[in-house]
């Protein structure tokens, strides 16, 4: 079976308009989510791009600010200081990777913890780590329990699921839900041994490593649910592509080997990558609930 994170996106913007309806009609708060992008990166254009459509669509308020690549760290943070204080601003997402010059992590600690949409700040990962109300929790890791949820019920207690990958957007924030899930959780990283052995142990595999179709079908076990967060791009076979080689998007998983044992899969493009917009303004809703 594919999980399909396309639709499961769609449904989710749809119940997130009638909960910004209703929080207008009853609290007169319209929820706001301002980007701020530096430099010129394509990639992060069209991210951005897609978040702003995406907030007007739900009913929300979408502000974007563009600095130009030779920001100065300074002056970054001078912005972020002007949308810490400006309270008709519920959520604050500095778009990553920044330019070489700039300490992301600096900036991260910058923004307002109950204005962190993406959840990066260490007071919102402290509060996940702790299982405290009031956490902002990262938008794919949240997206990832969604799509295991679709396919496997609401309930995830007992499972074995093993993620491939530490680092704190996707692994380590991942390996946290499906503990607070009750999941039995494995970490696996570069520096694992036996990984294909780790990962037949699965019932729920996450792969976060981005590498392309790094995940065999040897690893998976029969019917586990295997959950791709890698967005790799690749040279496309010259036999698929019409004419010039062109780039296509491929997972961490290689997905028709792995589809034929697992019991179900997030495909890539369609799986992973929609539920991380439609949970930031998820985030950006529940800012605006508890904090606006
Ligand atoms: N760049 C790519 N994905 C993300 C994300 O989820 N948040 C931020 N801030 N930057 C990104």
């Amino acid at each position: 079976m594919i999980i399909d994170g396309k639709q499961a996106a769609a449904d989710l913007r749809v119940a997130l308009a009638n909960e910004v309806k209703a929080l207008k009609e009853s609290k007169g708060i319209t929820p706001s989510l301002t980007v701020v992008l530096v430099g010129e990166d394509p990639a992060s254009q069209v991210y951005v791009r897609n978040k702003a459509k995406q907030t007007m669509e739900v009913g929300m308020i979408s502000n974007e600010i563009k600095m130009p690549a030779d920001t100065s760290q300074t002056a970054l943070l001078s912005q972020l200081a002007l949308l810490n204080n400006d309270a008709s601003i519920h959520g604050i997402l500095v778009q990553l990777p920044l330019p070489k010059h700039i300490d992301e992590s600096v900036v991260i600690s910058a923004i307002n913890p109950e204005k962190d949409v993406d959840g990066f700040h260490a007071m919102n990962s402290g509060r996940l780590l702790n299982g405290e109300a009031g956490a902002l929790v990262p938008c794919t890791p949240q997206g990832c329990i969604i799509l295991a949820k679709q396919h496997l019920g609401d309930d995830l207690s007992g499972q074995h699921a093993v993620v491939i990958g530490r680092s704190n957007i996707v692994g380590k924030p991942v390996a946290l839900l499906l503990l607070q899930e009750n999941c039995t959780v494995t970490i696996a990283h570069s520096r694992t041994k036996n990984l294909p052995e780790v990962c037949q142990q699965a019932d729920i595999l996450v792969a976060a490593v981005g590498r392309a179709n790094f995940v065999q079908a040897s690893w998976v076990k029969k019917g586990a649910t295997v959950i791709d967060v890698g967005i790799n791009r690749i040279e496309a076979d010259s036999s698929e592509g019409k004419g010039s080689a062109k780039a296509k998007l491929v997972g961490d998983v290689d997905f028709d080997a792995v589809s034929e044992v697992c019991g179900a899969i997030t495909p890539v493009p369609g799986g992973v990558g929609p539920m991380t917009i439609a949970c930031l303004l998820k985030n950006t809703l529940e800012a605006a609930k508890l904090y606006g």
